[in-house]
């Protein structure tokens, strides 16, 4: 087994310049506000998909964080309002797979108590049926599923876990009867791999209601053997979907928008492009992410994290945590979309199952 370590923590030092006053937004160093907060509420999957834990790395001994380790459904809530307080308005439950979280529902009745905030989750899908209501229940917004393949031989190569595929389409139903819709379906697509699925998708969601989204395969942690030649540029992909089903752009819904929309010219709604690799959104990034353990992480990208919980479990008082959470924003430069190399994409970074896609 080879275990890739979590990366060192970076201690939380006072930051430079002063707190900004209590409620005012936080604008890190390339004048980017902080919007989105993407909490990991676990580290663990059912599925092995082979671009994020392929079952080498992530076997049967590898070391899952211990209980004790993981923040608190307490914790998670009490630096999510210090959040709101500063400017986020939308969160995203994430993981691993965000509905083997034991309980998830109150957590996200925890958080739906926050005012002025969109509450939404990304999972894999096969939870849905059983929980969908239950969620919806609790307050949650809307969901995301991931989604790589109709072809079942090909949907089980990529989740690795001999999981069929009907059983995330009838979970993708079973959010939308709950009214957790539109659902968003990701697609990573894997140049080789499930690319041969891109227009049967397209087809299979025309007209569904849903929106599916095409996002390159991306050399995110360092242990998905990612190459360059995997990627399929988004512009390809809307290029081969358009010669089929004629399509025409659409413009953001948000200022900063990840996905590149676009609506089927005879009304059978819209798809989104993510280029993350060809066409880098840093600029207009208002993302952090807390990972599993507590950590703050800046980028998808990141190779370590700020340690949250230490000072959360040390006592510190709001105030104490609000201005790390500043420091920490205010610091930030993250743009490595930009600035990708084949250097870069060899570093060691964080795995994607700790701190979410
Ligand atoms: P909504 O508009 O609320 O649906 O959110 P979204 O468009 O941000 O979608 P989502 O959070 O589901 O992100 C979709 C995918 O985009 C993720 O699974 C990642 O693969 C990719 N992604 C999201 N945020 C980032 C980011 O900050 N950097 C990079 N490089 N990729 C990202
Ligand atoms: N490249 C692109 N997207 C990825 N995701 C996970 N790993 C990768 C990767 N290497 C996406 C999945 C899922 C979300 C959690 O993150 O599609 O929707
Ligand atoms: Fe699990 Fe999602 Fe990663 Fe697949 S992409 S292994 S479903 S966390
Ligand atoms: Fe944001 Fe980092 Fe993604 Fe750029 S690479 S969009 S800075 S998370």
């Amino acid at each position: 087994m080879k275990v890739i370590p979590i990366n060192d923590a970076r201690t939380l030092a006072p930051q430079a310049g002063p707190t900004p006053p209590a409620g005012a937004p936080l604008v890190d160093r390339r004048g980017r506000s902080l919007r989105d907060l993407r909490i990991s509420v676990t580290d663990r999957c059912n599925f092995r998909c082979v671009y994020c834990m392929p079952r080498e790395v992530f076997g049967s001994d590898y070391p899952f964080l211990a209980r004790r380790e993981l923040l608190s459904f307490e914790e998670i809530a009490r630096v999510a309002r210090l959040f709101v307080a500063r400017g986020v308005r939308k969160i995203r439950l994430t993981g691993g797979e965000p509905l083997l979280r034991k309980d998830i529902e109150r957590l996200v009745e925890m958080l739906a108590a926050l005012d002025g905030v969109e509450l939404t989750l990304t999972t894999n899908g096969v939870l849905l049926r059983k929980m969908a209501r239950r969620l919806k229940e609790a307050g949650l917004t809307r969901v995301t599923v991931s989604l790589d393949a109709l072809d079942d031989a090909t949907f089980r190569r990529m989740n690795d876990a001999d999981y069929p595929v009907e059983k995330v389409l009838d979970g993708i139903a079973a959010a939308k009867e709950a009214g957790l819709g539109p659902v968003k379906v990701n697609m990573v697509v894997k140049r080789g791999t499930n690319d041969h699925e891109i227009e049967p998708m397209a087809d299979y969601f025309r007209h569904s209601g849903h929106i599916l989204r095409f996002i390159e395969f991306m050399d995110v942690g360092a242990s998905n053997g990612w190459k360059m030649d995997e990627v399929l540029p988004s512009r390809e992909v809307v290029e081969r979907i358009g010669r089929r089903f004629p399509l025409e752009p659409v413009d953001p819904n948000y200022a900063g928008e990840v996905a590149e929309r676009w609506r089927y010219v005879d009304g059978g709604g819209e798809i989104g492009a993510i280029s993350s690799v060809t066409h880098a959104f840093c600029a207009a990034c208002t993302r952090l992410r807390l990972s599993t353990e507590g950590r703050l992480y800046t980028c998808l990208f990141a190779q370590s994290g700020h340690d949250l919980r230490s000072l959360l479990r040390g006592g510190a008082d709001d105030v104490r945590l609000d201005a790390a959470i500043a420091a920490v924003w205010q610091g930030r430069e993250d743009r490595y979309s930009e600035i990708r190399t084949a250097e870069t994409a060899a570093l060691r970074k964080i795995e994607m199952s700790y701190i979410g896609g």
